[in-house]
């Protein structure tokens, strides 16, 4: 007789894997096995998703959400944070907001300091949710993977040539491990981009001659320096103005824009060359990062791709990717995905969550045995958006090479602890220097 999964009201596990996937992928995944993690867990009494949280802030909070949202079998087991206001302030929202049964979170599973991430990683979790300020991302994707857990990973994943490729090694762990590696960029996993995407590279454009990405909008939150604030403090709270913490909003933002650019075109950029400045945001707590940039990036092909953000209040905003070919023209937004020209075509079929659907194609991927990796793209991604920073902090034309596999660039400060930690300067092409 087949064993009862130990969190699914005592539903077999057939039952429960019908209840949580397709039923394509369901048989797929009785056939297939589990990821060695889960295999553990399985022997323990069920296939349930043990999540733990690095990161409780406003994304932190609704990608949990999400998660338990995305299939059946998933707890909250344990939370981390750098801040112990936070970790708490949060266990008492999700408290409030997820099923008891998926909330499973103890005085005992709750962490903060610098080192949070490890001891949530060591709490028996077997799925980590990875929402911190990005600049902490390549050092916790490590950790996870190395630890032998799966990897929800906020968009970006690094500020820094070195973070980048500290991510693409790990990436290479994860597959040999077997875990999951997914990043929260949204469009990859919604159905107009899914549909559009599929169709232009079906050919309903022709051949790609130029693409133009814009992520124009106003200013965001930013949290004023206390006296009992120490430097560090201060920045990680303020993190988005902080170019070692954020990658500054090309990077932070645009990120999702390149992505898809990534996925249209199919290349990386031979070329970057950027520029930007800051006009509207320059008082102290505006760090030191700008608040506009242009980067045009060049393809082998010939093809050009123009890209746009700003963040700067009262102005037009402007959050959509737009592809030209030799047969039509493609517009894609948060809502929309049109094609005009020789075949053309609006996308009107069903939509989901993204946020939510992330989480689904994860967790279907460990049930089945076969774990989705997005690390080495979503690396490159972010490589896109921090090439054209360093092109715009410095005013010099990068080679996407150079960058890659050269450049020595490292934003981490020397310590991390709560203490002084002056804040570099804002960058002036032509002065700042290229490393
Ligand atoms: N995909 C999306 O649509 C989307 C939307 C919003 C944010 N994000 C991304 O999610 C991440 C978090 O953004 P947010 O809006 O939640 O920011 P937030 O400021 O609301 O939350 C960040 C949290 O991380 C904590 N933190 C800082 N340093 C830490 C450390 N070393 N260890 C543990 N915790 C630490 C902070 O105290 C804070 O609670 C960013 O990478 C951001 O780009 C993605």
């Amino acid at each position: 007789m087949e064993k009862t999964t130990g969190h699914n009201g005592g539903m077999t596990r057939r039952e429960f894997v019908r209840m949580t996937g397709k039923a394509s992928l369901a048989s797929a995944a009785l056939g297939f096995g589990l990821s060695s993690r889960l295999a553990g867990a399985e022997a323990a009494g069920g296939d349930t998703i043990k999540v733990g949280l690095i990161g409780c802030g406003g994304r932190g909070t609704g990608a949990v959400k999400d998660c338990v949202a995305a299939a059946k079998g998933v707890e909250l087991v344990a939370m981390g944070d750098l801040i112990e206001a936070k970790v708490k302030g949060c266990r008492e929202n999700l408290k409030k907001e997820l099923p008891a049964e998926a909330m499973k979170v103890t005085d005992e599973t709750m962490f903060w300091g610098f080192d949070n991430y490890k001891k949530v990683i060591a709490s028996g979790v077997n799925y980590v949710i990875l929402t911190t300020p990005p600049g902490f991302r390549p050092e916790h994707f490590r950790a996870a993977i190395e630890g032998g857990v799966n990897v929800f990973m906020e968009k970006p994943v690094a500020v820094d040539p070195v973070g980048y490729r500290s991510v693409i090694e790990t990436g290479k762990l994860a597959a040999q491990k077997k875990l999951a590696a997914v990043a929260g960029t949204q469009k990859r996993h919604q159905a107009h981009y899914l549909e559009v995407v599929k169709r232009i590279h079906d050919g309903a454009i022709g051949d790609i001659r130029a693409a133009q990405a814009w992520y124009n909008t106003g200013g965001l939150w930013h949290i004023d320096k206390t006296p009992e604030m120490s430097d560090m403090e201060w920045q990680c709270r303020n993190w988005l103005y902080f170019t070692w913490l954020s990658g500054d909003h090309i990077v932070e933002q645009h990120v999702h824009n390149l992505d898809v650019m990534y996925w249209i075109l199919q290349a990386l950029p031979k070329n970057v060359n950027g520029m930007g400045g800051r006009q509207t945001r320059v008082e102290p707590h505006y760090g030191n990062i700008y608040d506009h940039f242009a980067v045009e990036f060049d393809y082998e092909s010939g093809v050009k791709m123009a890209s746009y953000c700003r963040q700067n209040p009262n102005c037009a905003n402007q959050v959509c990717d737009r592809i030209i070919g030799t047969k039509g023209e493609v517009y894609l937004d948060g809502a929309l995905g049109v094609i005009s020209g020789e075949n053309p075509y609006k996308y009107e079929g069903e939509n989901w969550n993204p946020q939510v659907r992330e989480h689904t194609d994860m967790i279907e991927s460990i049930r089945k045995g076969q774990p989705l990796n997005d690390a080495q793209r979503i690396a490159e991604s972010s490589l896109m958006a921090i090439a054209g920073r360093m092109s715009a902090y410095t005013g010099r034309i990068l080679k996407w090479d150079w960058v890659a596999n050269t450049s020595k660039l490292d934003l981490r400060p020397a310590k991390f602890e709560f203490g002084p930690l002056p804040v570099a300067p804002v960058a002036i092409p032509g002065k700042t220097e290229l490393v």
